[in-house]
């Protein structure tokens, strides 16, 4: 009985100091999450540098941009970020505004916006009624087509991830127009930037009302 009893205590104890464990575990990782999407850059200049620069008339003061066509930055890996910058610096990304608005940022002032806007509360749409045939794709792709699910790479409610060299981009709660657009530039081949084409091949095999779908559930998530 008093032995049942120990033995009890001491499964009690184990189990508390799992839960403890896991529990640190869990906050090491959100940690771990938290300083990648904020990368090296500093994001207190990197406030005074986007407003500057003018960055958050159309971004938004918190990354959430009020218009559909422009995309949040809010919580998006920082990494990104200066890539895209990058890449529409080089002329590897083309877009009327953003080719001019990105023209004399240096790697600094990239790495430091980058770092404000990835430090800031994660974009969150707002839930819209998801059509199963977007949780599908989202969830399970369709390998008759090659169609890799999203969820492989954009990592759970696509709120992105970084795995060895490359940072897939948080989607999930990005703004639905600005997300069907990019949809449409890979699969029209106007946007060639995502490492070894892979979003053009993925995007090339999406009907238009795939892609509407798409754009609709992964903006609410
Ligand atoms: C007049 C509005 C406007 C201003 C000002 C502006 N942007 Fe943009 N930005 C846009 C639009 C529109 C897009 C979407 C481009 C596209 O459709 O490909 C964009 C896209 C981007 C992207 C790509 C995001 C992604 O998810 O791929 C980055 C990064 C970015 N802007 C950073 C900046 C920075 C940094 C500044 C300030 C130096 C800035 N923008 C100023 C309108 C603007
Ligand atoms: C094999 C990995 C992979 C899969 C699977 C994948 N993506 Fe991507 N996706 C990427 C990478 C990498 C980028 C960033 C490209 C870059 O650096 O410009 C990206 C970028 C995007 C963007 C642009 C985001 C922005 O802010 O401009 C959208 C939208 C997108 N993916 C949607 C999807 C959808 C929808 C699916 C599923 C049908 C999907 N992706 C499946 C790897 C993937």
């Amino acid at each position: 009985m008093r032995l049942a009893h120990w033995k009890r205590s001491c499964f009690f104890i184990a189990g508390f100091a799992l839960i403890v464990s896991m529990k640190t575990m869990a906050a090491e990782q959100g940690t771990e999450i938290a300083a990648q999407r904020i990368g090296y850059g500093n994001p207190v200049i990197g406030k005074e540098k986007s407003e500057q620069g003018r960055c958050q008339e159309c971004h938004g003061a918190e990354g959430n941009s009020s218009n559909d066509k422009i995309p949040n930055h809010a919580g998006q890996y920082a990494a990104y970020l200066s890539k895209q910058l990058n890449d529409f610096q080089s002329g590897a990304r083309v877009h009327e505004i953003m080719t001019i608005m990105a023209e004399d940022l240096s790697a600094a002032d990239r790495a430091d916006i980058g770092a404000y806007f990835g430090g800031r509360k994660m974009m969150q749409g707002e839930a819209v009624g998801a059509k199963p045939l977007a949780v599908n794709l989202f969830i399970n792709g369709d390998p008759a087509r090659n169609i890799l699910p999203c969820v492989s790479c954009h990592s759970d409610n696509g709120k992105g991830r970084v795995a060895g060299n490359v940072v897939y981009p948080v989607i999930g709660g990005q703004r639905k127009i600005y997300l069907r657009s990019q949809l449409v530039n890979w699969k029209l081949g106007e946007r060639n930037n995502s490492p070894g084409g892979v979003m053009n091949k993925i995007a090339e095999s999406l009907s238009d009302d795939e892609i509407e779908a798409l754009a609709d559930y992964i903006s609410g998530l």
